[in-house]
């Protein structure tokens, strides 16, 4: 076997449906920390942003990184996305295995390894889609892909972040050309997505600077429409931004993740509405168990940085937002009680809003699924979980 299958096997291995439980559980009687999905919230947040893209004549890719489960992209095309995209080709396998054929590969693939991987996931049934920004990235998917799946690239372009993407004009459209001439690709479309924009927490700054940023790509469409290039897909945009991107007559598609969950680093931003960014609700927690209290104005969880992302802020007490939560190392964090919250008591379970939605996911393997009585009925897979190869 090559490491590519190896790796593949187990992945294919992987549970893709919910499992059902014995018996309705309440949140406070899961093994914590549990990664909570709050089933009634999941579904607004995702009516909603299908129904604002759709009034708004945008369609709608939602990118899974941010769920790494197929049961939640499935949701996702039945109110009206046309596809979903993966962040690396483990993940675009994962959805596959899961029933997802529609993928958009958002990050480029330059080594023989993973174009070998995304040869493996061609299928007349799967219709995969990829992002490149360089030659030698286009070189080894030719190396390795046939001109019977004419699989449609799309550019990357990058004006600022300076992550993925190409920048320069001609680097553009000497890409385009040699995607034009090759019998095994099909030119799709250009994609811009500006993260580094996502989370400007005043919102008209926001705004301002997702829009100029769009329109510096003009010269590009302009380029490339004079030479009869028509980039079909201009994909791009996320949760930040998904009130403002609208704007952008060129953007067929928004690739909006975080808005499925919500999590503090985004609810901590300007929005149009406010101070706070509330027009998605919070549908994911950690529920954690107060474990130990070894002096009195704190009391530890059993919940640091294996259940949550520690990238950004810090978690948040949904029963008690004022509550401060302090990283305890890997396995536990501490509250600090104030006065109105000494009543916190040894053994309880406390729901966490999760600091940044994405890299908490990954750290767990279940979604306990709460639904609209309040009592957790199935476990749904986090079937991409580690899917960053
Ligand atoms: C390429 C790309 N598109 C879309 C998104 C989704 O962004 P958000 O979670 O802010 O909606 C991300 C998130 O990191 C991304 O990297």
């Amino acid at each position: 076997m090559t490491g590519i299958e190896l790796a593949l096997a187990g992945l294919r291995q992987r549970p893709t449906a919910p499992i059902a439980l014995k018996q309705p559980l309440e949140v406070d009687q899961l093994p914590t920390p549990a990664l909570v999905l709050d089933l009634p919230t999941l579904d607004r947040n995702i009516a909603k942003m299908s129904g604002h893209l759709q009034r708004h004549g945008k369609a709608i890719r939602p990118h899974s990184k941010t769920h790494k489960c197929p049961l939640i992209a499935q949701r996702q095309l039945a109110a009206g996305a046309l596809g979903i995209c993966a962040a690396k080709p483990s993940e675009a396998a994962a959805m596959i295995h899961g029933g997802i054929k529609q993928i958009l590969l958002t990050s480029p693939v330059v080594t023989e390894s993973k174009a070998q991987l995304i040869a493996s996931l061609l299928a007349p049934e799967v219709d995969l889609m990829m992002v490149v920004d360089s030659m030698p990235g286009l070189d080894i998917l030719a190396r390795h892909l046939s001109p019977e799946h004419r699989i449609g690239l799309l550019v990357d372009v990058d004006l600022s972040m300076g992550r993925t993407g190409v920048r320069e004009l001609d680097d553009i459209l000497g890409l385009v050309e040699q995607i034009s001439a090759d019998p095994r690709f099909r030119f799709a479309g250009i994609q811009h997505y500006a993260g580094h924009l996502m989370h400007l927490s005043d919102y008209d700054k926001r705004r301002e600077k997702s829009l100029t940023a769009w329109e510096r790509l003009d010269d590009i469409f302009r380029a490339l429409d004079e030479r009869g290039f028509v980039p079909a897909i201009v994909t791009g945009g996320g949760t930040g931004t998904f009130d403002i991107d609208i704007d952008v007559g060129r953007l067929t598609e928004l690739q909006v993740g975080s808005y499925v969950f919500m999590d503090e680093e985004y609810r901590a931003l300007g929005s149009a509405r406010g101070e706070r960014f509330v027009d998605f609700d919070v549908s994911l927690t950690v529920a954690c168990s107060t474990i130990s209290r070894p002096q009195q104005p704190t009391i530890t969880v059993d919940g640091g940085y294996k259940a949550f992302a520690s990238d950004s802020v810090a978690p948040i007490c949904v029963q008690m937002p004022d509550l401060r939560y302090h990283f305890a190392g890997d396995e536990h964090g501490v509250l600090v009680l104030g006065d109105g919250e000494r009543a916190v008591d040894l053994g309880q379970v406390i729901e966490f809003i999760t600091p940044h939605c994405d890299p908490t996911v990954n750290l767990h393997e279940l979604y306990w699924v709460r639904e609209a009585d309040g009592m957790v009925h199935s476990c749904w897979p986090i079937t991409a979980r580690g899917c960053s190869w």
